[in-house]
């Protein structure tokens, strides 16, 4: 009898286990083959977190960035950006604005600083932010490496989840995308997310997708990973050229932008299949390329999504990269908008409910 890809396929979508060649496979189905993976993803969404969708209310609240990553917009070497950084009163609004319309979660995001002020800052609106609604709001910081003690401080005064993106698990292609010097540390990243860990934060990370340099293999070792450091939440994308940065003179390197979002949609309904109860994003940069991007991912294993909260006139400030969308838009812009968008996707918002991960409520701390 002849194997067929589809066989093959079918034959791989049934093990408890994926080998790594199973995920380079996989990552390279077309057409009839890439929806078996993706309806088996959506099974196994339903089945272990169900049809619901999170909101996190995202919050740019600075694009001040003492690093100099080579794919970024807002990387310290741009010096056409005009830089912004919010005051407190304006990021409690904005926090308010996510509590009072049930959002339930919010994700402070900004360039990456270890300055004393900074620090101090941060501390600040974590308590004001908990306390401005009875403890109750789950916050999210995605603001990079930081000593042992800064997250052990922004931890007891409320934080409780931290996004650090390792960018890529492969120790070369990282050095390929970052400087080489004590700003940029592939092991120090490491480190941080061990940390992070211990300090019993729901700790994500992941990557972007599409890459100059990048392989099937590297990003399969990606998706393994994950499942080796044992993370509670995902967010991967596609990387997308902006084209004031140094590794836009790649971009001939590239696969095309299709492809690319191609590649992170099976990269999530893969991870979905390995890692059934974790949070995954729908990110943003996937609407970059398709303009019903995240609905697409939400259908193949997402379940959490970051509406953007940002004051309307930062937001051209914050460009990691080219296309970003939502940038001419309001707070309540996107949360209409993705609600609709939402429903349309065939899964039901939880609004007024945290979504912590089911992975990391099932680790019993
Ligand atoms: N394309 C896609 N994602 C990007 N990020 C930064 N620059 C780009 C880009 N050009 C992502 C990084 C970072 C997150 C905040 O944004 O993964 O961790
Ligand atoms: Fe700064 Fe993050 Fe951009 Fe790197 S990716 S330059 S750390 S904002
Ligand atoms: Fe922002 Fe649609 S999500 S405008």
């Amino acid at each position: 009898m002849i194997d067929t890809t589809k066989d093959q396929t079918l034959r791989i979508l049934e093990k408890p286990e994926f080998s790594k060649d199973d995920i380079i496979f996989l990552l390279q189905t077309d057409f009839e083959c890439r929806n078996i993976l993706y309806r088996k993803a959506a099974e196994i969404k339903e089945k272990y977190v169900g049809k619901k969708t999170y909101f996190r209310g995202l919050i740019e609240f600075s694009n001040k960035c003492a690093k100099n990553c080579y794919y970024c917009g807002i990387r310290a070497g741009n010096k056409e950006t005009e830089r912004y950084e919010l005051d407190i009163e304006t990021i409690l609004s904005a926090v308010r604005f996510a509590w009072e319309n049930q959002y339930a979660s919010v994700v402070l995001q900004g360039g990456e600083r270890e300055d004393e002020d900074f620090v101090q800052k941060i501390t600040e609106i974590l308590q004001k932010a908990k306390s401005m609604t009875n403890g109750q709001i789950g916050i999210t910081l995605s603001l990079g490496e930081q000593t042992e003690e800064v997250y052990r401080m922004w931890k007891e005064n409320g934080a409780d989840r931290y996004l650090l993106r390792i960018e890529s698990s492969n120790r070369d292609l990282y050095y390929k995308i970052h400087p080489n010097d004590k700003f940029h540390n592939f092991d120090r990243r490491i480190d941080c997310l061990k940390i992070l860990k211990k300090l019993e934060y729901q700790v994500g990370t992941g990557v972007m997708i599409g890459l100059p340099f990048q392989t099937y293999e590297i990003l399969a070792d990606d998706l393994l990973f994950f499942k080796a450091i044992d993370v509670d939440m995902v967010g991967m994308g596609p990387y997308i050229v902006h084209e004031n940065t140094p590794l836009a003179e790649f971009e001939n390197l590239l696969l095309s932008t299709e492809e690319r979002f191609n590649l992170s949609l099976k990269m999530t309904a893969i991870l979905r299949i390995l890692m059934k109860d974790i949070n995954i994003a729908a990110a943003t940069a996937l609407q970059a390329i398709d303009p019903v991007g995240r609905e697409k991912a939400i259908k193949v294993g997402a379940n959490i999504i970051m509406p953007n909260i940002t004051p309307s006139e930062n937001r051209k400030n914050y460009l990691l990269y080219q296309n970003k969308p939502c940038i001419d838009e309001g707070a309540d812009d996107c949360t209409t908008c993705l609600e609709a968008r939402i429903n349309i996707s065939g899964d039901e918002i939880g609004y007024g409910e945290r979504g912590d991960a089911i992975h990391y409520k099932n680790k019993n701390f």
